[in-house]
């Protein structure tokens, strides 16, 4: 069976874009991998982040992964500072690793431009070599990600070929999963921007956590355009097929149906009933949500811990053996 790895950081709500983007893809895989999910808070700390806050936020991520149907029994759910071989493969890859190289990536850019009065971080800047790590630990075949995460993957990509060409062939080339339509949730309020937890805008994003009451009032405020078509046109239509790549993601039905569907009906109409349909999922959602305990939740990351670090663990003596560091 081949693996997959995936992960999402414990640094604020998750939204929308997050479940559709990420998790939704890990559902709908998870039968065919052998998966690993992964709560990545040495990640999460590139940004100052308060410890009392951080502790919650990794258990209620690995609860989302819970109730959005992830099976335990089957996949590994674990928390990235349990398996200590994700810091220590990092600086590893750091070292073949160039500066420019880090400096390009788009998402430290963003970031190291919200970090203006005292500059960005060494972490953010070696962020996407932890990601490698958490990725090429296990041997991972495929990563299902949102858009934005793509080019982290290809720098992956290069690390793991650069690797292997240095000191034998030693990792597996990972292939980067993204979603047709849905890659990219974008901000409703303004779909040029993405749809992101750090948005000043409640309005633009629904969060996971929303009451469905309010979340069925973003989307009938959701901006549109004045034509009055529902065509699937991310160029021309960015507004509605960003609410047609919701609306298909959480029916199961795709695009092209949705339009026909839809063919002689107005925005108001359709609106309307991807309002609803937003609503159902996130009472449904919530319910599950609410059932897994804190207690329930620290075993699933502890056992899911022992499993990673004994894969991990064969792993570095691997990479260790080829550095010629043992
Ligand atoms: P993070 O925590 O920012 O986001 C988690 C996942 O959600 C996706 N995503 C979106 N997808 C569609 N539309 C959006 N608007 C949207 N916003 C976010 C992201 O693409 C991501 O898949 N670096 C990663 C975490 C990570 C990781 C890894 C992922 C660390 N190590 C190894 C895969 C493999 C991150 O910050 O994701």
């Amino acid at each position: 069976m081949k693996t997959l790895f995936s992960g999402i950081k414990p640094s604020g709500d998750l939204h929308l874009g997050n479940y559709i983007g990420a998790i939704s893809q890990w559902t709908a895989l998870q039968e065919k991998y052998k998966c690993l999910f992964c709560v990545v808070d040495y990640h999460a700390i590139t940004v100052k982040q308060d410890p009392k806050a951080l502790r919650k936020s990794i258990l209620d991520i690995a609860r989302v992964y819970l109730a959005a149907g992830i099976n335990p029994k089957k996949a590994i759910i674990f928390q990235q500072s349990d398996v200590s071989e994700h810091t220590e493969l990092g600086w590893i890859l750091n070292t073949i690793t160039k500066v420019a190289e880090l400096e390009k990536m788009t998402q430290y850019k963003d970031k190291a431009r919200d970090e203006k009065k005292e500059g960005p971080g060494a972490g953010l800047l070696n962020y996407p070599t932890l990601m490698a790590a958490d990725i090429l630990l296990y041997h991972t075949d495929v990563v299902p990600v949102g858009h934005d995460q793509m080019q982290h993957l290809e720098l992956t990509r290069l690390l793991t070929k650069r690797f292997n060409t240095n000191y034998g062939t030693t990792f597996t080339v990972p292939e980067t999963i993204v979603r047709k339509e849905g890659a990219r949730i974008m901000a409703l309020d303004n779909p040029a921007k993405k749809m992101s937890k750090s948005s000043q805008s409640p309005n633009s994003y629904i969060a996971l956590l929303d009451e469905p009451m309010v979340a069925h009032k973003k989307i009938k405020r959701a901006v549109t355009d004045s034509d009055n078509k529902i065509k699937y046109d991310p160029d021309k239509k960015a507004a509605i097929s960003n609410l047609l790549a919701i609306y298909s993601a959480l029916s199961n039905k795709s695009v092209k149906e949705l339009e026909i569907l839809y063919e002689d009906k107005s925005y108001g109409e359709f609106k309307e009933d991807l309002a609803n349909l937003v609503a159902n999922f996130l009472t449904e959602f919530q319910a599950r949500y609410k059932k897994y305990s804190d207690k329930e939740v620290k075993k699933i990351l502890n056992k899911g811990a022992k499993e990673a670090k004994a894969m991990a663990e064969k792993t570095m003596k691997l990479v260790k053996k080829n550095l010629g560091v043992n």
